[in-house]
């Protein structure tokens, strides 16, 4: 027997899966944590799919938002593509009736290893036999943190000079406990923040706010990922889409060491 009400946040450990299980768990939902860690829930791995059929007891709705953080595209295509496959499989054997897959806003827009990878994961949600949702949503405030850990060398970081439109992780699991709610609903409109910033900008701040010596070196990203980019490809687009929250500024204001 499951339930509309029990929900699985796989990778509900991680920088948005924690918004997702805090605004779940405020709207009244029983909710799991999934992890390799375990922490706070379940233990199990989505690549292997070790764990996933005793997660999946019970649950009927999970909230995909694992994460293999590469810069290889071949990694993260093999992550995205096993961690979806395994997902779907304990879903089915479980009577599991809704996915709910979290995804980024651009990816068919932006030529991007990871991207590709994201785009395959959405197409194996498609095709499969388990109701989905899928929510796109733009880079998060937190983004500029994890840039400056993945392009850090020695006192130097390095950043890409590209709009973005960054938006709070309490915005995203919102707008992915209203697609819980909703129940199966195919594409749903791409979430982002309120206005358009500077990658390397943000970083700039995330650094100084951090108290950082570290010394920013902004570039020009080459190529067609920073060509498509530039032309705002990663930017929310059309009228049907859902943007708001708090602004970079706002968000850093608010925020405590
Ligand atoms: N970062 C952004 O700006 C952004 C913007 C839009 C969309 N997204 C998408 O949002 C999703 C989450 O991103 P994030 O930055 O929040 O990720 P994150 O902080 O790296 O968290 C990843 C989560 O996945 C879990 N995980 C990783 N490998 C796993 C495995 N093999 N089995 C089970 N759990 C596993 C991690 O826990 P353990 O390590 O303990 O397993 C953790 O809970 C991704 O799909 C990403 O593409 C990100």
């Amino acid at each position: 027997m499951t339930s509309r009400k029990s929900v699985l946040v796989a990778g509900g450990t991680g920088v948005v899966g924690r918004a997702v299980v805090a605004e779940l768990s405020r709207r009244g939902h029983t909710v799991t944590v999934l992890s390799r860690s375990g922490a706070g829930g379940a233990r199990a791995d989505v690549s292997t799919g070790d764990g996933l059929d005793a997660a999946m007891t019970g649950i009927g709705t999970v909230v995909d938002t694992t994460n293999i953080t590469t810069f290889s595209g071949t990694r993260a295509a093999r992550f995205f593509t096993a961690a979806t496959t395994n997902l779907l499989a304990a879903a089915r054997r479980a009577g599991t009736g809704h996915h709910v897959l979290l995804s980024i806003v651009g990816i068919d827009r932006v030529p991007n290893p990871y991207y590709a990878a994201k785009l395959r994961q959405e197409a194996v949600v498609e095709a499969g036999d388990v109701p989905w949702t899928i929510v796109r949503a733009t880079q998060f405030h937190e983004f500029a943190a994890q840039m400056i850990t993945r392009t850090s060398a020695g006192p130097f970081v390095l950043a890409p000079r590209l709009p973005v439109q960054p938006v709070a992780t309490a915005e995203v699991a919102a707008a992915l406990a209203d697609a819980v709610e909703r129940g199966p609903s195919g594409r749903a409109p791409d979430v982002g923040g309120p206005q358009r910033e500077d990658l390397a900008d943000l970083m700039r701040r995330e650094l100084r706010f951090q108290g950082s010596r570290r010394l920013l070196v902004p570039f020009r990203m080459p190529g067609g990922y920073g060509r498509a980019a530039r032309e705002g490809g990663q930017l929310l687009h059309g009228d049907d889409v859902r943007r708001g929250g708090p602004s970079f500024a706002e968000w850093l204001a608010g925020r405590t060491k």
